[in-house]
């Protein structure tokens, strides 16, 4: 591990993640006033009758103002919903899909990372530490058609748990990239093997974990958004056999589903997987995540 990667702090992924969140535009719904104030309303009552049940006393009360506060002065509030929250709000989202299960998209997604074609290698440093990790698949409908120009944007951490644009030291766009299927809708990509990650734990986010006694890890995953004219965007994780915290990752985002099954590669160096999706024709306005134009705009 690098100095620089050793140096990486909750506040830098935390206000790296801010920023990152608030360029994305299109992000405000446009949500009628009776349904704000239902979920407003229904919100503090689950707060209000939490601290009934429990009778929360004032140092608990003014435990969590400090602790908010921090959260907002950390910059860590997209960290905080990514992980504690983002996973249901997917569920809901998705649940009508028929194609592939995704899951939470996270905070360290970051739009136009470079074009690759159908087959190449992420961008990485030349002396990338990890597994060499080949990753190919074909995009298909849910008839069996392939996408023959769907796009598989793909980020993820390096073999230090560490994602670039959010940890000082990596180059810019180390470990991020957009492919574009073939006619039969294939791809092939070069990486490595990301690590396990871990939440910062400098921060208000790790506070909550360490007072409450929890974990700070996810399982080792790669990230994937699948798009294609027509159908809704795909937005995924996918995960390796085995990881200590496919079974208890801190975000809840781990699904059967999205676990690869790597093989050892025949010239010996590394691995190879090979994993497919299948996308849902479009939906309605409005089921998508917002602020998505992959699917429509390229
Ligand atoms: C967080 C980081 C991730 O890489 C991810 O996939 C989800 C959440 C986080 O630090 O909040
Ligand atoms: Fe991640």
């Amino acid at each position: 591990m690098t100095s620089t990667e050793f140096d990486a702090k909750a506040a830098d992924s935390g206000a790296g993640a801010t920023q990152q969140f608030l360029n994305k535009q299109g992000a405000a719904a446009d949500t009628p006033p009776e349904r704000v104030s239902m979920l407003a309303r229904e919100v503090l009552g689950a707060v209000h009758e939490t601290i009934r049940r429990h009778n929360v006393t004032y140092p608990e009360y003014d435990a969590l103002k400090a602790w908010l506060i921090g959260v907002g002065q950390d910059g860590e509030w997209p960290l905080f919903l990514d992980v504690w929250v983002e996973h249901v709000v997917e569920e809901v989202a998705n649940a009508h899909h028929k194609g592939n299960k995704g899951t939470i998209e996270g905070p360290y997604y970051v739009p136009d990372a470079p074009e690759l074609g159908a087959t190449g290698s992420l961008p990485m440093r030349a002396d990338e530490p990890g597994v060499p990790l080949l990753f190919s698949g074909q995009v298909r409908t849910l008839e069996g058609t392939p996408l023959a120009g769907a796009k598989i944007e793909l980020w993820q951490a390096d073999a230090h748990g560490f994602y670039s644009q959010f940890a000082p030291g990596l180059p810019e766009w180390n470990l991020r990239g957009c492919f574009t299927a073939d006619d039969e809708g294939r791809f092939a990509i070069s990486t490595i093997r990301p690590a396990p990650y871990m939440i910062p734990t400098d921060g208000a986010c790790g506070k909550l974990v360490s007072a409450a006694g929890w974990h700070p890890w996810r399982p080792a995953h790669l990230h994937l958004k699948v798009s294609a004219p027509g159908h809704d965007l795909l937005t995924a994780q996918l995960y390796f056999p085995g990881d200590p915290h496919n079974g208890d990752d801190v975000a809840d985002a781990v699904k059967p589903e999205l676990i690869l099954s790597p093989q050892p590669a025949v010239d010996g160096d590394g691995e190879v997987v090979v994993y497919d999706f299948v996308l849902d024709p479009s939906s309605a306005p409005g089921a998508q995540r917002a602020g998505l134009s992959s699917t429509e705009g390229r």
